[in-house]
């Protein structure tokens, strides 16, 4: 096995910070491997906000379903899917107004997919900004709690129409050793599939998920007093919770935001 495969393996979220922050030469290297992250036609359909301002640390962390670790991280970034460069680039650079003079092309009001293949080069950017973090020691968690609030959220951080959060990626420096297991995956035939989607079997799901219902089920944190299953844990824990529906919400008002011209 080789050191990438062997960092990639060992990984882990980590969500306490030394108060050691990582150095402006790490940071710069981080964004460094951000930016050389594949993206749709080379187009950079993402911008980052780096939040320096302890109150907007704070800001977020309330927004971001109270989590603590946020106002406490040395280094948060914020990626948003940007369409909004390319929109002003297109009008202050003349092209629309070439396009529809000279017959060539009219506007288009941008839709879903503009906002899906921003979304998809924000968070291929985030991976590769953990991956970086990751080779030099830095730690990181993803907060998906990001996409809530997202009236809060955009006057917090003054966002232009075409430019919505895709996700958050908290860094610094690990306060401590992990310890205990890492958290475990699904095997390999769960996930990778042949030619077409296979929906998956209940005895297929238990098997796939049997790990984590086994650390759920030695730390005792399973429902219903530890009897529960890992589908119980996810159904009453995640998937009917107040933070998925607002989630829900929030992307709602974000996607009808973006779609309207
Ligand atoms: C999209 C996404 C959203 C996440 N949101 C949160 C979050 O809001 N808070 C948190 O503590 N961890 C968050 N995580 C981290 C996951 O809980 C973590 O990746 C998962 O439990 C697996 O653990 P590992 O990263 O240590 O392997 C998020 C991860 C992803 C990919």
């Amino acid at each position: 096995m080789n050191e990438t495969l062997q960092m990639l393996r060992d990984r882990r979220s980590i969500r306490a910070f030394s108060d050691i922050a990582p150095t402006d030469e790490q940071v710069s290297l981080i964004k460094e491997a951000t930016l050389r992250a594949p993206t749709a036609g080379n187009m950079a359909l993402y911008s980052v906000i780096e939040i320096h301002d302890q109150k907007k640390k704070e800001q977020l962390a309330k927004l971001c379903d109270n989590q603590s670790m946020i106002a406490k991280a040395p280094l948060v970034w914020v990626f948003l899917a940007d369409m909004q460069k390319w929109v002003n680039f297109f009008i202050d650079g003349g092209s629309r107004e070439k396009g529809e003079k000279e017959g060539l092309a009219s506007w288009r009001d941008l839709g879903l997919g503009d906002l899906h293949l921003c979304m998809q080069d924000a968070i291929i950017a985030a991976q590769n900004a953990v991956v970086a973090a990751e080779s030099l020691g830095i730690g990181s968690c993803y907060i998906g709690d990001v996409i809530e609030n997202f009236e809060e959220l955009r006057d917090l951080l003054e966002l232009d129409h075409y430019t919505v959060p895709a996700c958050m990626v908290i860094f610094g420096n690990p306060k401590s050793e992990p310890t205990g297991k890492q958290t475990p995956r699904c095997p390999q035939e769960a996930i990778f599939m042949q030619d077409r989607y296979e929906s998956p079997t209940l005895e297929q799901l238990q098997y796939a998920f049997n790990e984590h219902e086994k650390m759920r089920r030695d730390l005792k944190i399973l429902p219903f007093k530890n009897t529960g299953s890992i589908s119980d844990h996810y159904y009453f824990k995640k998937h009917t919770s107040s933070f998925m529906q607002e989630m829900n919400r929030s992307t709602k008002v974000m996607f009808d935001h973006w779609c309207k011209s």
